[in-house]
């Protein structure tokens, strides 16, 4: 067993460690040059992807946010709207679809009932369907028109993270090539794209370093009852991430929240002492963005929040009000969560650890769902 994880003291250890790796196999040989081609999607012929008008993205848990993160990347690479739907919720809207909607399913497993009976309902109503799955021949690939695998390796821990950075990193090929396709790319943009993939690895590992100072922040909040997260744009899904890990494995309140939403409600939470992670967008790569998040710090430090900041190196807007802040590397401000993702996992798995629980099998929960 020991041997099995690799060194860690647990699968999930093992797991957010090997996302360097789980990125760069799920990127190879999906890269040509400076574009990007995924022969499964080259497979539906491209007349179907150019006739494809509308996409639901359907998934369940960790998944659904990886699927809320790629809409953001597929809207903007290839300018077709993205809808994301719980698959438990899907079919009982009766959802409006025609031979022109392109349906892509995110499952670890490949076999969660609730996805299953959705991508089924889909196939029925004569919609081209598209599995993004880690598990080699699951049922859902199978079912589906194109199977779009991730190759993180096996994830043994029931909290998922090396699959959902590998789903987030299949649903940006899937983009890519969507929008190269269709015209809607130009070459410029694409090997801008291809590059950030590149260094995708190399930037993940300095996130997984963070394993360190995380693990002296929850030391300190090893009596924490609540904690927050806010992002913004692709930071307002990883903040829901970031909040089900501690949820799952930690059995602590967390929630997380679009921080433009704060005012609308939600910050009357905030108390004296009240923890919040805040996922800052880059200043360089997404200023507005930056300077609304950073006003949101303001708001929350004014009313007594304990913020912990992540943000890119160099970012010094945010240190008068962070009481902690926690650096990652330059990116393109689409791919931040999937760094940002990194400290939200370690943290979920240092405070599971600090209160003595099982990391890897929580109670009540499963690795994969299998009913409904
Ligand atoms: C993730 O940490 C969870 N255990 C859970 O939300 C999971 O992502 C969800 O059940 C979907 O599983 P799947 O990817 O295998 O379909």
């Amino acid at each position: 067993d020991a041997a099995d994880k690799g060194g860690w003291s647990s699968f999930m250890a093992k797991e957010i460690n090997e996302q360097p790796e789980a990125i760069a196999n799920t990127v190879r040989g999906r890269i040509v040059g400076d574009s990007v081609e995924i022969p499964e999607l080259t497979a539906l012929g491209d007349d179907r992807l150019r006739g494809i008008d509308r996409i639901i993205i359907i998934a369940c848990g960790t998944a659904s946010y990886a699927g809320q993160i790629g809409a953001y990347a597929i809207e903007q690479w290839a300018r077709i709207p993205v809808d994301v739907q719980l698959s438990h919720e899907f079919r009982y809207r009766d959802p409006v679809l025609t031979d022109r909607t392109m349906v892509i399913s995110v499952s670890q497993s490949g076999e969660t009932m609730d996805t299953l009976m959705a991508v089924k309902y889909a196939i029925e109503k004569g919609v081209t369907t598209v599995s993004v799955c880690n598990t080699q021949s699951a049922t859902i690939p199978r079912e589906s028109d194109a199977a779009v695998y991730t190759h993180a390796g096996p994830e043994v821990a029931v909290a998922s993270t090396k699959a959902f950075t590998a789903q987030i990193t299949a649903l940006f090929l899937i983009g890519l090539h969507l929008g190269r396709v269709r015209g809607e790319l130009s070459a410029e943009a694409l090997a801008e794209a291809v590059q950030q993939f590149e260094e995708l690895p190399e930037k993940m590992r300095a996130a997984v370093d963070t394993h360190a100072e995380i693990t002296q922040l929850a030391h300190w909040m090893a009596d924490t009852r609540s904690v927050l997260f806010l992002g913004r744009h692709v930071g307002f899904p990883a903040a829901l991430e970031g909040a089900l890990k501690l949820k799952e494995i930690a059995y602590i309140h967390a929630e997380g929240f679009a921080a433009g939403e704060l005012k609308h409600g939600p910050i009357a939470l905030i108390d004296h002492g009240q923890p919040v992670f805040v996922l800052v967008p880059s200043p360089r790569t997404a200023p507005l963005m930056h300077s609304k998040v950073v006003s949101n710090i303001q708001e929350i430090r004014a009313r007594g929040a304990r913020v912990i900041a992540i943000v890119e190196v160099g970012d010094t807007a945010v240190l008068p009000y962070a009481d902690e802040v926690i650096r990652l590397p330059l990116t393109d401000a689409l791919f931040e969560p999937i760094l940002q993702v990194v400290p939200l996992q370690w943290f979920a798995l240092e405070l599971s650890t600090a209160k003595g629980l099982d990391v890897d099998q929580p109670r009540n929960l499963a690795k994969s769902v299998t009913v409904e």
